[in-house]
């Protein structure tokens, strides 16, 4: 049996004294820390957040565009619902705006009542992408007038429009439970924005009209460029293998939007273009100059698409925009000069007025 000297006794209490001190300093380094983290959450939370914005983005002024994206509203978080019964009503309602198809499209498992696209693809991730169309300011702005109707509508009403004209289908029940998810959740989105408000970045950014007429034919290139390798070369885009959405959905024919929907606007569609695509580009790192833009519209807007009969709107024509392609109009502008433009001499014309 070993039996310890005194020496070794005493050079063993020394070194778990060491132990316990340098455990103590360690543990007091780690208590400063934590309030000086705390303190700089913020900055810290940025840094992190930087590094996960698109590599364009990266490429222009990161200061400015942390200083920029503050600004914009931001869709509450579907976790802070505390009501369970209410928070799987929203997550339902998301879930038919990004795969809209697979429950309401041609082969949807509720019913088969649309052409197959997705709410989400014209109203980017789920409807809560700054400048991608979102939804922000529907609940804060809804019910409200409409000139294209000459009616108050509420949200039951503008989120049919939408089936039947973007989606070319027949509108929902409002009892049913796919549009109560819906409204839920577009209501859920809206619930940081103050009545009567407007969210900053939602809907479309505004572009300058041309002082040309947006022309089809350097359209067609640039769609060869930049668009066909996603929405193809004829324009059908690409079906997932088992037919229920769309990978990349289409831009004309059958199966897309009809000439009664928002985005057979040029306006409309070369906002919505301009900011939102080729897919990955941004409000703050747009791909396309608003020549492309306005030109890619001209072309996608003058090929084959369902026809919606639509009598009843706009009921007061001197409330047309100034974009509206159909006739007839209070001003002597021909329809071709509504379509494409150029749209300055048109809105002298309505500001004289
Ligand atoms: C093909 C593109 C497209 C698709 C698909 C689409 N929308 Fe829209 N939607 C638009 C455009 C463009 C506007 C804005 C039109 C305008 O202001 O003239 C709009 C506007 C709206 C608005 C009003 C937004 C506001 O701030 O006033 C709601 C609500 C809406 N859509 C809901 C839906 C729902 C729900 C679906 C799916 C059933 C859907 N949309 C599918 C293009 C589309
Ligand atoms: C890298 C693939 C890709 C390219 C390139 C691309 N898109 Fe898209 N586009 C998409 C996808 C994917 C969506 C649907 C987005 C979603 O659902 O989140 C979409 C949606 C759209 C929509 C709305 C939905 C519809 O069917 O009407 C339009 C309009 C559109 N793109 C136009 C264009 C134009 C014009 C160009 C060229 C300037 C272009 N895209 C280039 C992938 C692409």
């Amino acid at each position: 049996m070993e039996t310890n000297s005194p020496k070794d006794g005493f050079e063993e209490v020394l070194s778990l004294f060491r132990k316990v001190i340098r455990t103590l300093i360690l543990l007091t380094m780690v208590l400063l820390a934590l309030p000086i983290l705390y303190v700089n959450r913020d900055r810290i939370e940025k840094v992190f957040q930087k590094k996960s914005t698109p590599v364009l983005a990266d490429i222009t002024d990161n200061t400015k565009q942390a200083d920029d994206e503050s600004r914009f509203w931001k869709a509450p978080d579907i976790n802070t619902i505390t009501d369970a019964g209410l928070k799987k009503q929203v997550e339902y309602g998301k879930e038919l705006i990004a795969h809209t198809s697979k429950y309401l499209g041609p082969n949807g498992s509720v019913a088969k009542i649309s052409n197959g696209l997705n709410c989400q693809n014209c109203h980017l991730d789920a409807g809560t992408r700054i400048f991608g169309n979102n939804y922000g300011s529907v609940a804060s702005t809804y019910p409200k007038f409409r000139a294209r109707s000459g009616q108050e509508e509420d949200i039951y009403k503008r989120v049919n429009d939408c089936f039947e004209r973007s989606l070319n289908g027949k509108p929902l029940k409002v009892e049913s439970e796919e549009m109560q998810a819906i409204k839920s959740y577009i209501e859920f989105l809206g619930t940081n924005v103050k009545k009567g408000e407007k969210a900053e970045g939602s809907g479309l950014k505004e572009l300058a009209f041309l002082d040309r007429a947006a022309d089809p034919v350097k359209g067609k290139s640039v769609y060869e460029a930049k668009c066909q390798s996603c929405h193809q070369a004829d324009g059908q885009g690409q079906l997932l293998p088992d037919g229920s959405e769309y990978t990349f959905p289409p831009l004309w024919g059958k199966h897309s939007y009809n000439d009664a929907a928002g985005l057979y606007r040029m306006s409309n569609f070369a906002k919505y273009v301009k900011y939102n695509m080729p897919l990955g580009a941004t409000h703050n790192s747009p791909q396309l100059t608003d020549e492309e833009a306005w030109d890619v519209a001209a072309y996608v807007n003058s090929q084959e698409r369902p026809h919606k009969n639509v009598p009843k709107d706009w009921p007061d024509i001197a409330k047309k925009p100034i974009d509206h392609p159909f006739g007839p109009y209070a001003d002597s502008f021909s329809e071709e000069q509504h379509k494409y433009g150029p749209f300055n001499p048109i809105k002298e014309f309505y500001s004289k007025k």
